[in-house]
């Protein structure tokens, strides 16, 4: 961030050039980017050390077909998981923060490499979910410093809504609650439900965190069906389809943590797992008026941390952006 870089000691490296490949479970291929990297050292937990030269932005390049008015970019970048914590939070937030630091600290680094591709070229940034790690003030200043103003469109994850790790088993709306007023004072849309329109192309982004939709959301989509536009979907979690499912359990080994989830695909769930992400009518649903839906011709998400893509419906795809604070990104060309 040039806001925050300006006043203070900033340090520029630049990242060995060249390109390189990653192959993810046999999904798509990673394209990487050799760009300019910088950090603000001034954040305590999130210090980066300057004797190691971090490895460049790697970027999924894909080109989606959707009838866009005119060709257009979205730069789609996913679980940043800032771990900024200060004196503001208390000594347990403060614990909390130094624990997670470890592997999460080039979260910023590579926000601010996926907004400087982004305004490289012209594309819009799109972000699906936890951008912050757990609710603290530090986490809320760094979310306003990097979006306000900025050309930018975001839905939820499920890290907005965590204040402390595992201090529940009940990841509700009552839970959810708690902290929705002081992320969503932080963040540059609506976390529930917001509509954009981009060249002809409607993003809508829905909160699906905790693996259910409510009956207003589904309402409100059928407000966005009603404008005609092709749709793309942003949604944290992804949602069920085959493919999708056997990468996501493979990763995880434990659950699959996508969304709208037949129950007869969660036999090998553990118990915990289980109450945690068996979607309820609504939601199942949601996700099957979805799949109906002709407009409906992309999904953007997120959550498992994993490049990935696979067919959801007749008309769409889901594309899966890894980790961006592992240095992942997707630069999508709507066409
Ligand atoms: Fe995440």
């Amino acid at each position: 961030m040039e806001r925050i870089l300006g006043s203070l000691d900033r340090r520029t490296f630049l990242s060995a050039g060249g390109a390189f490949a990653l192959s993810l479970g046999g999904f798509s291929a990673l394209g990487a980017d050799a760009q300019a990297s910088s950090f603000s050292p001034e954040r305590p937990v999130a210090r980066l050390d300057p004797r190691r030269a971090l490895k460049p932005l790697a970027v999924n390049r894909v080109t989606v077909k959707v009838g866009a008015a005119k060709p257009f970019k979205v730069m789609h970048v996913s679980d940043t998981h800032f771990t900024f914590c200060d004196a503001r939070d208390d000594s347990r937030k403060q614990k909390l923060a130094a624990s997670r630091i470890k592997g999460m600290r080039r979260g910023e680094h590579y926000l601010d490499e996926a907004f400087r591709l982004a305004a490289d070229e012209g594309a819009v940034l799109m972000h699906t979910g936890d951008l912050i790690d757990f609710t603290s003030k530090a986490n809320y200043d760094a979310v306003v410093e990097h979006f306000a103003g900025r050309d930018s469109f975001v839905c939820a994850g499920n890290h907005e809504f965590v204040p402390y790790f595992w201090e529940t088993d009940k990841e509700d709306a009552a839970y959810k609650a708690k902290s929705y007023a002081a992320t969503q004072a932080n963040f540059p849309n609506d976390l529930t439900f917001a509509a954009r329109v981009v060249n002809g192309v409607n993003f809508v982004a829905i909160d699906d965190v905790f693996y259910y939709t409510t009956e207003r959301q589904a309402e409100l989509f059928e407000r966005e069906v009603a404008k005609g536009l092709p749709i793309v979907l942003l949604c944290h979690v992804p949602l069920y389809s085959p493919e999708l499912f056997k990468v996501a359990f493979k990763k995880w080994r434990t659950a699959a943590y996508l969304c709208g989830v037949p129950d007869g695909m969660m036999s090998r769930y553990k118990k915990r797992q289980l109450e945690q992400q068996r979607a309820d009518k609504t939601t199942m649903d949601f996700v099957s008026r979805l799949r109906s839906e002709p407009l409906l011709k992309a999904i953007l998400c997120g959550h498992i941390h994993t490049t990935a893509f696979d067919r959801f419906s007749p008309t769409a795809c889901s594309y899966v952006a890894g980790a961006n604070y592992a240095g992942e990104a997707q630069m999508v060309t709507f066409t």
